[in-house]
């Protein structure tokens, strides 16, 4: 049997405001044996993140700088990236925009998903937005990330259908589920 050698997973910083739902899926997929990642750093924005509990969980060095000062913040979270030779950042349900600056030092190593079928309703209340123009699909998307909100390059996208009892509580559950699903095939496609 060929034993493969030398194989590093790229460490990784997750950057959240929430619950962590995703933030959780992504630590489960990184323990897999091929996973190309390996989850280094928890990031925060706000100390009441509830994703934070899975830093003691899982054993992972969090971080918290409010974004009050965003150049002060982002100048801080820099230094720590750097430190920890983290090589690429998923954004999920981070609710800060990230500065041109900060992106053009990592440029091409963000990631981020986002709840709608991109470029169709960028920014927030995707799921209220999709019911109100009757649309028949929603769903999920990861891209990176540019300048411009959720405008960079499209990886991977998951259509979800809209039933008519759908509500946008009842859609946003369902297009999580998917969001799971979608968020570990896009980082296996970046790296194969
Ligand atoms: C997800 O719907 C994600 O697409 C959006 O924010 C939500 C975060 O959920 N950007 P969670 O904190 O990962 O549970």
């Amino acid at each position: 049997m060929v034993k493969l050698t030398g194989f590093k997973k790229v460490k990784t910083a997750v950057f959240i405001s929430g619950t962590g739902s995703n933030l959780k899926n992504l630590i489960r997929f990184s323990k897999i044996k091929n996973s190309p990642i390996s989850i280094d750093l928890i990031f925060s924005n706000t100390i009441k993140a509830k994703g934070l509990r899975f830093s003691d969980q899982f054993n992972i060095k969090q971080y918290v700088s409010s974004f009050k000062d965003s150049k002060v913040s982002e100048a801080k979270i820099l230094n720590l990236l750097n430190k920890e030779n983290i090589k690429l950042i998923c954004l999920a349900g981070f609710m800060k925009i990230l500065s041109k600056n900060f992106i053009k030092d990592f440029s091409g190593k963000i990631v981020n998903i986002h709840p709608s079928l991109l470029p169709k309703y960028k920014g927030l209340d995707t799921h209220i937005k999709a019911i109100q123009n009757k649309d028949e699909v929603a769903g999920c998307t990861v891209h990176f990330v540019t300048a411009k909100l959720d405008s960079g390059k499209i990886i991977l996208q998951k259509e979800v259908k809209i039933s008519e009892k759908d509500t946008p509580t009842s859609l946003a559950k369902k297009v999580l589920r998917q969001e799971h699903r979608l968020y570990p095939a896009a980082i296996k496609k970046i790296f194969n």
